[in-house]
């Protein structure tokens, strides 16, 4: 049996309840491997490496080839007693190792798969797994979020907790689901206990949602939130300031319409910006009514 090395005693029970308490209390709330790691075990615990292939310092790690981004291994000369850890690639290495490898998706099926093998953003690491798309890739309207949260992290699929849910009611209220929309996020994997993405995280991954965008090729783009609306459309102000306008974005295939509106999140903690919203959604279904540009 796996377990018969497991102390199962009424004292360790309770021991292992105060650990668990303890984590969950200082934010801890997924498990990211099913054994636990010793990062304080001596050297014989650490993997084997190849040191002569791993640029260590961050000039090296500039000049490495792209190519070679996901050999994330530790830097050499290390004391021999310490922590395997594996040093994440440099960020404007991976910003170009993310443009090359967005570039060389052929198709959606393509990024998503290349997104899957991608090991440039620390993200990926300690979430459960890659959170692509979510509805109809072929629809004219595409809403773009931050990043996933806790239930989109455990079911792979964007936009499925409660704000997925309020962005449900708000599409439907101008005569959309989710095979009349193309759902995504500007960063795929989710953030450990949701906090915000860096914004070197946001960097490594917007070529992939820019060419996710290109690649769907919708008429109406819809960033939810400030951090979607920033990454995507440049803008430096708050969400307050620049919802509702459309404008042009260039997807790089043509030019398409793109506008900002709130997050559904931020509804739910602001009820009464529903209003703004509202309004924002009806501008998006006069936009859908208008003939489909060339
Ligand atoms: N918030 C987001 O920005 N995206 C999701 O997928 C879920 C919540």
């Amino acid at each position: 049996m796996a377990n018969d090395h497991i102390d199962n005693t009424p004292g360790n029970r309770a021991a292992a309840r105060e650990i668990l308490t303890f984590y969950m209390e200082a934010g801890v709330d997924a498990l990211v491997g099913e054994e636990p790691v010793d990062r304080f075990a001596p050297e014989a615990a650490a993997p084997a490496l190849q040191p002569q292939a791993v640029a260590t310092t961050p000039a090296e790690q500039a000049e490495r080839p792209v190519s070679t981004i996901r050999t994330t291994l530790p830097p050499k000369n290390v004391p021999k007693a310490a922590p395997a850890v594996n040093a994440p690639p440099a960020p404007d290495v991976a910003v170009m190792a993310a443009r090359e490898a967005a570039k060389s998706a052929g198709s959606l099926e393509e990024l998503k798969a290349i997104l899957g093998t991608f090991d440039g953003c620390g993200l990926k690491k300690s979430a459960k797994q890659l959170v692509f798309s979510d509805g109809n890739p072929q629809a004219r309207v595409m809403f773009v979020g931050e990043a996933p949260g806790s239930d989109e992290d455990r079911a792979g699929v964007p936009f499925i907790g409660r704000s997925g849910k309020l962005l449900d009611l708000m599409m439907k209220a101008i005569g959309l689901d989710r095979t009349g929309a193309y759902i995504a996020n500007i960063i795929p994997w989710r953030p450990p206990g949701n906090r915000t993405p860096t914004p070197q995280e946001s960097q490594i991954c917007l070529p992939f949602i820019s060419r996710q965008i290109e690649l769907a090729d919708p008429d109406i783009l819809v960033c939810l939130g400030g951090p979607s609306s920033q990454t995507l459309l440049g803008f430096t102000d708050g969400i307050r300031k620049t919802r509702g306008r459309f404008l042009a974005y260039n997807t790089g295939k043509r030019e398409i319409r793109a506008i900002a509106t709130f997050h559904p999140a931020y509804l739910l903690r602001s009820p009464l910006e529903k209003r703004l919203a509202w309004r924002d959604f009806l501008s998006i279904k006069q936009e859908l009514a208008k003939p489909v540009s060339a």
